[in-house]
């Protein structure tokens, strides 16, 4: 039993270079890179920063409904050829409508390919909003505020970006999701340390740790979300790239999974960081040796962390 679900999936991390080439031109926009080669020549990150600067430089091409909807599908579409059956997805509409383009727009398309997704691609999924930690949490709440207004159908809310600064302003984005009944995950202990990932589960109520690898360094919190089974959303292609470790083979997935935490693997932002969540499952399982029982743990993990019902948990079990 292979994996089949995908937790920890940033849209605009599966933008791949052709299709960021070919949505450029549809809205006449002139890229500062030659071509597709000279674009990947600069996938080569120091950190997360330096990752996020280009993500946000190449999803700003991004304008048009149909834009959004054809990054979903392209996405899908690879989901599928990987094995994914259910993916929730997340998607930072504040790095949307920070440059102008609604809300309504960016979430339209998204929303239209994910409504079709159970259909095209046999693939359930979910969307879930993700704000800006660099940006004021006044912002994130009148995002959520105006997301709510609209309509779409929406899963949850969660947290990315850069990991500066508390998380604790956010609580309120996090009370009204909770409110309106939405599912609340949130990135923590990637780069920064595991007391942030204390701070979402106490002050956020988060429901998953997405990455929450460095909650390692502190055995009390690991004794805790091994008690109260909080996945973390594993993502170790994308943990080599940004340097939270040197290289696969020091992936700690094994004690993790020995200790009993409920990981999952992922694959974050698949087109920058070298591969979708089969590549990253074939690396691990060559590098560290997985066996069967942890393959099989993995994939059973990924359908208990699923914010699913219980019919669609016993079709993905
Ligand atoms: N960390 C934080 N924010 C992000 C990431 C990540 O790995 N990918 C896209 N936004
Ligand atoms: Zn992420």
């Amino acid at each position: 039993m292979m994996p089949t679900v995908e937790l920890h999936l940033h849209l605009e991390g599966t933008f791949e270079p052709e299709l960021i080439f070919a949505v450029a031109e549809r809205n006449g926009i002139t890229l500062p890179y030659g071509d597709v080669e000279e674009l990947r020549r600069r996938y080569e990150f120091t950190g997360l920063q330096s990752f996020l600067d280009l993500y946000y430089a190449n999803m700003a091409v991004l304008r048009q409904e149909q834009d959004f909807a054809d990054l979903t599908r392209a996405y899908l579409g690879r989901a599928r050829r990987a094995g994914v059956r259910h993916a929730e997805v997340f998607f930072d509409i504040q790095a949307h409508t920070s440059r102008g383009v609604p809300a309504e727009v960016a979430l339209g398309g998204v929303s239209e390919a994910l409504a079709a997704s159970e259909r095209e691609f046999g693939i359930s999924s979910g969307l879930i909003v993700t704000f800006l930690r660099h940006l004021p949490a006044e912002d994130a709440l009148a995002s959520l505020e105006e997301i709510l207004r609209l309509d779409v159908p929406l899963l949850g809310v969660g947290l990315c970006s850069s990991e500066v600064g508390p998380a604790a302003p956010f609580k309120p984005v996090y009370d009204l999701a909770r409110a309106h009944g939405l599912r609340r995950v949130a990135h923590a202990g990637e780069e920064g340390p595991a007391a942030n990932v204390r701070e979402v589960l106490d002050v956020l109520g988060v429901e998953r740790v997405d990455h929450g690898i460095r909650a390692l360094e502190d055995d009390a919190l690991v004794d805790r979300l091994v008690a109260e089974r909080v996945p973390l959303t594993l993502c170790p292609l994308s943990n080599v790239r940004l340097r939270v470790l040197d290289n696969l083979a020091e992936y700690p997935l094994r004690r993790m999974l020995e200790r009993g935490l409920v990981v999952t693997i992922n694959s974050d932002d698949p087109a920058y960081f070298g591969g979708y969540v089969d590549e990253n499952v074939r690396q691990l399982t060559e590098v560290l040796g997985l066996s069967l029982d942890e393959l099989t743990t993995l994939a059973r993990n990924g359908v208990e962390a699923a914010f699913v019902d219980d019919a669609r948990r016993a079709e993905l079990a």
